[in-house]
């Protein structure tokens, strides 16, 4: 969808349709009482017989027959005026463009914003609504007339003031939803097309076309550098893996860079403690932490936030076969921490320790790593909060921060020292997996013992990355979570230099 502001009236906007924000209860608010008046009276009706009464993501398309100059009105409810916030706002914009879905209408003005007044941050919030909420995975459609929502989206503003004021909010917006847009087609595309292999090739071709630096570690490199862990996981699949390293330089070259970590897990079947087949198939989002880092590192390339930041994704595919790591293996991880493999599954430790401590060689200011890494997590906090576990209480609070005003919420879960007794192991300095209890928080508990004196944070994205029924702006499949909530934390690192 192509998203364009421009100035003008919003009750002299011809074209198919125009979008418009409604408090709860409020017929008679401003420029709700134009239209209501312009139509005799039928917004006023709507909200008496309660049909639409402004509550939040409702809506109610109405033909216009030449009354105002859209055709159509979308009237979509912001719900009570007190309780409107950006991330309410942020849904009302995706309500809006999965309701013009399939009424044929390609082309749309939208006035939400203007609802909300003129405070920070609520421009920004509308356009990623929309935006998100206009994202689907329809590559692999044939009929796409059929499926295809709004191509081109307006936003109007008042004037050549607010249209400077905004036009740089807006961009900045566009910029980083193209970015959560780029994870999130890199999650939805099938394991058999996003292997190792595509995500490095991806992560090249972004990184070329943004200035960044990208470099691409193949199997026999990665033997030479000593990362046994995530090799062990490898060596099931047919499909080799890659150890993907992205550098965007926005700041000195001695300050010390920021460096993100994210799971690549292409496709998890468990390997040999091979998961049930229910649901197997949305196991191919199990590298959605690797493609957040990706979108993240080009987002901020591409806004020039004035940090150095490294991305690293250890990207492998977990088959179970006959070269494929079992459970009693001893593996030797790149720290020189020896690891009993007790359960194939839990492969994504694995994996990211490895990358860890690659990590250390950047002397990272800080360290954090984003992975769908544990069911329970699932469990604990369903799919309105990422895990958080950290070694510092300041990037702790710093992401949490990001995470309330990026609307991606983390809820922090304690890595005490205790939690490693679960992880002990009879042959080995640690074993990868413990028993059913605290799972977030014991594999939490092994990736902090590989993340060395960095400041650490670890987000389990297990129940965000994958939306099952769809949400106002986030179809059903893949959610791009982490994107935002990155670039909102650095903006605020930016800020805070
Ligand atoms: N990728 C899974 C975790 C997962 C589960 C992600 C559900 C998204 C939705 C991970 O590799 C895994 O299998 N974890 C195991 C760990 C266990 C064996 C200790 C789990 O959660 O069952
Ligand atoms: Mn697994
Ligand atoms: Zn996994």
């Amino acid at each position: 969808m192509e998203l364009t502001i421009k100035i003008g009236d919003p009750l002299k906007q011809q074209g198919p349709a125009l979008v418009v924000g409604c408090f709860e209860n409020e017929p008679d608010a401003p420029f709700v009482a134009e239209l209501d008046q312009a139509l005799g009276g039928c917004l006023s009706a709507l909200y008496r017989e309660g049909e639409f009464a402004g509550k939040l993501n409702r809506t109610s398309l109405i033909h216009t027959l030449g009354r105002t100059a859209a055709e159509r009105l979308l009237l979509v409810g912001l719900g009570k005026r007190g309780e409107l916030s950006r991330d309410r706002l942020r849904q009302a914009a995706g309500t809006a463009v999965q309701a013009l879905r399939g009424t044929g209408v390609k082309r749309a003005c939208s006035v939400l914003h203007l609802a909300a007044g003129d405070g920070e941050g609520w421009l920004q919030a509308a356009v990623e609504g929309h935006l998100l909420g206009a994202y689907s995975f329809d590559r692999y459609k044939s009929d796409l007339e059929k499926n295809g929502g709004v191509a081109e989206l307006t936003l109007l503003v008042h004037d050549a003031a607010a249209r400077k004021a905004t036009e740089r909010q807006a961009g900045e917006a566009r910029t980083v939803c193209e970015a959560v847009i780029l994870a999130r087609e890199l999650v939805d595309q099938p394991a058999n097309v996003a292997t190792p292999a595509f995500l490095a090739e991806k992560a090249v071709e972004v990184a070329g076309r943004y200035g960044i630096d990208c470099r691409v570690m193949e199997r026999e490199e990665m033997e030479r550098t000593g990362m046994e862990a995530l090799l062990a996981v490898a060596k099931g699949s047919c499909h080799s893996p890659r150890f993907i390293i992205l550098e965007y330089r926005g700041a000195a070259d001695k300050e010390r860079p920021i460096v993100l970590v994210g799971k690549g897990i292409t496709f998890d079947s468990g390997g040999i403690s091979l998961k049930p087949r229910e649901g197997m198939e949305k196991m191919k989002n199990d590298m959605a932490g690797g493609a957040a880092v990706i979108g993240a590192v080009t987002a901020a390339a591409r806004l020039g936030l004035p940090v150095n930041l490294v991305g690293l994704v250890p990207a492998a595919e977990n088959l179970p076969g006959g070269r494929a790591y079992k459970p009693g293996d001893l593996v030797r991880s790149m720290a020189g921490k020896t690891i009993e493999i007790v359960n194939t599954d839990a492969e994504g430790r694995l994996v990211l320790c490895d990358a860890l401590n690659f990590a250390q060689r950047y002397r990272p200011a800080a360290l954090i790593d984003l992975a769908t890494l544990t069911g329970a997590c699932v469990v604990a906090l369903g799919s309105f909060a990422s895990g958080l576990m950290g070694n510092d209480q300041g990037l702790v609070r710093a992401l949490k921060g990001a995470g309330e005003a990026s609307g991606e919420r983390l809820w922090e879960l304690p890595v005490w020292d205790e939690y490693g007794e679960l992880m002990q192991s009879d042959i080995a300095d640690l074993k990868n997996a413990a028993g059913p209890t605290a799972g977030t928080i014991t594999a939490g508990w092994f990736l902090k013992q590989f993340a060395g004196k960095s400041r650490w944070a670890h987000l389990d994205i297990a129940g965000t990355a994958w939306e099952e029924k769809g949400r106002p702006y986030l179809p059903k499949g893949a959610t791009g979570v982490g994107v935002r909530l990155l670039i909102e934390y650095l903006r605020g690192v930016a800020k805070r230099k």
